[in-house]
């Protein structure tokens, strides 16, 4: 990475106040003052800014409890965005949603910088679970729930991967469902076939990590490090079968 960028990302400042820092003479590496804002560095560079050792995280991975009318993408034209909510924390980089929900759905969005991690946990070879609450317009039935379990057909002709559909905690009309797979609108359309409609679709996990609970709606933070692994290890040992 350049200097100048390294110091921009371990101290949160702009690049051009970061060169102009790097400049006066304030920056070192490995001990010896530095003024080029664009040398190279390696991993094992030690860099200091006015004697206090500088680090950059590499990634930054964020959990966000979406609220509804926001929209699961970078940047928007008329809506709110995920990475609208939670950018201003991470001005220099750039983030994106690893997964998306729908604009009135609500819940665990992961928002992300590493492109390879998110290619990882959406892969449709890889299955990482993603489970989901649901209240429909209909009661619940025995013939969703078998459907579900032996892979659903969309009205397209689209078979899908077997679901897990059970009753949810909040009356006859609520569901839990865990998909393995991600196809658009999947939740609505799936029971879509069986004529019951959608009125609320929360996602409470993605792979073995639940939301948390005390972030509220539009809340977020980090993932630690164990979280990210957690994830991270679901995605390696979801083994890759035919379903692609
Ligand atoms: N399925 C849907 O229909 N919508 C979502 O937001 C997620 C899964």
């Amino acid at each position: 990475m350049r200097l100048d960028k390294f110091v921009a990302q371990a101290t949160g400042q702009s690049r051009s106040d970061a060169r102009k820092a790097i400049q006066k003479g304030l920056c070192c590496v490995n001990g010896i003052v530095c003024r080029k804002a664009d040398a190279q560095l390696d991993e094992q560079e030690a860099v200091t800014l006015g004697g206090r050792p500088l680090s950059v995280q590499q990634y930054v991975y964020i959990m966000l409890d979406k609220p509804k009318g926001v929209v699961s993408a970078s940047s928007d034209a008329r809506d709110v965005t995920v990475v609208d909510l939670v950018g201003k924390k991470y001005p220099r980089r750039s983030l994106f949603p690893a997964g998306r929900l729908d604009k009135q759905s609500t819940g665990f969005v992961l928002v992300t910088d590493d492109g390879a991690f998110a290619h990882d946990i959406l892969s449709p070879k890889h299955h990482v679970p993603k489970s989901y609450e649901v209240l429909l317009d209909t009661p619940l039935t025995q013939t969703m729930m078998d459907a579900f379990a032996q892979g659903v057909t969309l009205a397209d002709g689209t078979k899908l991967a077997p679901a897990q559909l059970s009753p949810g905690t909040a009356g006859p009309c609520s569901a839990s469902v865990i998909l393995h797979q991600g196809v658009y609108h999947q939740i609505k359309r799936m029971f879509g076939v069986y004529g019951a409609g959608v009125n609320e679709l929360r996602r409470t996990a993605i792979g073995g990590l639940e939301l948390d609970a005390a972030l509220g709606a539009g809340g977020f933070r980090e993932l630690t490090p164990q979280e990210v692994e957690k994830i991270t290890q679901q995605s390696l040992q979801a083994q890759p079968d035919s379903r692609g």
